[in-house]
């Protein structure tokens, strides 16, 4: 079992040492290492059973340090920065060669984020290097947004563990490439995408992919929980699989008829819904049920990287 606890003291010995450590950001748990240090980053790939063509992201808490690891921030980019960090967005930039190829699996663009957790900003002040984190889940399964998410996966693999409370957004960040100056989402996340698009202008969507090392990470299941979920209608769905052992995940609507059934808002609140996903899928995934029955919830602001998100779980 990882300790668990709120001293950035320990948290930073552990990282000194090359250790990792769990810590909180706002969208999800993080598993951080010393993003300089190729042994410690290896660690991360270990502990999650990560597959090494899916590159991390760096964090840091200001410019001035991302400007020791990254060629130069585009206009476009800084602009983005200026207005959304810290927060819920991550940047593909060029990276200098103090990022070691396994953080980037080999790409020349890094993943930067200052992420907005009040014990995480104070944590990265005190470190003389970013920190490389990938959500604190093994590879492919449910982003952790509590600390005894984390501990309940990856607590018998790491020593200690940042409590920071439940997450406030609940998805990971949004992810934004460019492509000379056109911006690029990577991924759907917790900055929504008509905010972005005030800052820099329309945006392009990078497809989902199975196999295309130009974008790797981008896999079209992931995000998945054990039980198999079905998206769709969810009266339907009820009818259609009458008789079987089915938990419900519904956006508002309350089945009180039903043995399982959650929601993610009952007053039908995005963001409350977004907090609520990662932990409620947990929840389903460990009902004595063999399916989930999911729907979609509306398609905007947070709602695109929930659709986004409930698809990839319950892609196959
Ligand atoms: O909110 C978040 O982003 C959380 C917290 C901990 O910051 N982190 C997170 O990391 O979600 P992870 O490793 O689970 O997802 C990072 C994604 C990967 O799918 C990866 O493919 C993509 O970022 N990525 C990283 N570097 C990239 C690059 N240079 N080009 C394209 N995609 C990249
Ligand atoms: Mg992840």
């Amino acid at each position: 079992m990882a300790q668990i606890g709120s001293d950035i003291n320990i948290a930073r010995e552990f990282l000194d040492q090359g250790g990792l450590v769990a810590i909180p950001t706002e969208t999800v748990y993080g598993l951080a290492a010393n993003a300089f240090d190729a042994n410690a980053i290896a660690k991360i790939f270990t502990t999650k059973e990560r597959p090494s063509f899916d590159p991390l992201i760096v964090h840091a808490d200001s410019l001035e340090k991302i400007a020791n690891f990254v060629e130069d921030i585009p206009d476009q980019a800084l602009k983005l920065a200026k207005a959304f960090w810290p927060g819920p967005l991550t940047l593909l930039l060029k990276k200098k060669n103090n990022i070691p190829d396994l953080v980037t699996s080999g790409l020349e663009t890094v993943a930067v984020r200052i992420p907005r957790h009040p014990l995480t900003k104070l944590l990265l002040e005190t470190l003389d290097f970013p920190l490389a984190a990938p959500s604190a889940n093994p590879f492919g399964y449910i982003s952790p947004t509590t600390a005894q998410h984390v501990e309940d996966q990856l607590g018998d693999k790491i020593p200690y563990i940042l409590d920071g409370g439940a997450c406030t957004v609940g998805v990971e960040s949004t992810i934004i490439g460019f492509d000379n100056d056109t911006p690029v989402v990577y991924r759907l996340g917790g900055m929504g995408i008509e905010e972005i698009e005030k800052v820099v202008g329309k945006t392009k969507l990078m497809p989902h992919s199975s196999s295309n090392p130009a974008a790797p990470g981008m896999l079209k299941s992931h995000y998945a929980p054990k039980k198999q979920l079905i998206l769709g209608d969810i009266p339907s769905l009820l009818e259609k699989h009458k008789g079987e052992a089915m938990a419900v995940l519904a956006f508002q609507e309350t089945y009180s008829d039903l043995e399982h059934y959650h929601h993610l808002s009952e007053k039908g609140d995005l963001n409350e819904a977004a907090q609520n996903l990662f932990g409620k899928l947990r929840t389903l995934d460990n009902l004595p049920v063999d399916k989930i029955i999911a729907e979609l919830v509306p398609n905007e602001g947070l709602g695109k990287a929930i659709n986004d998100r409930l698809k990839r779980a319950a892609a196959e």
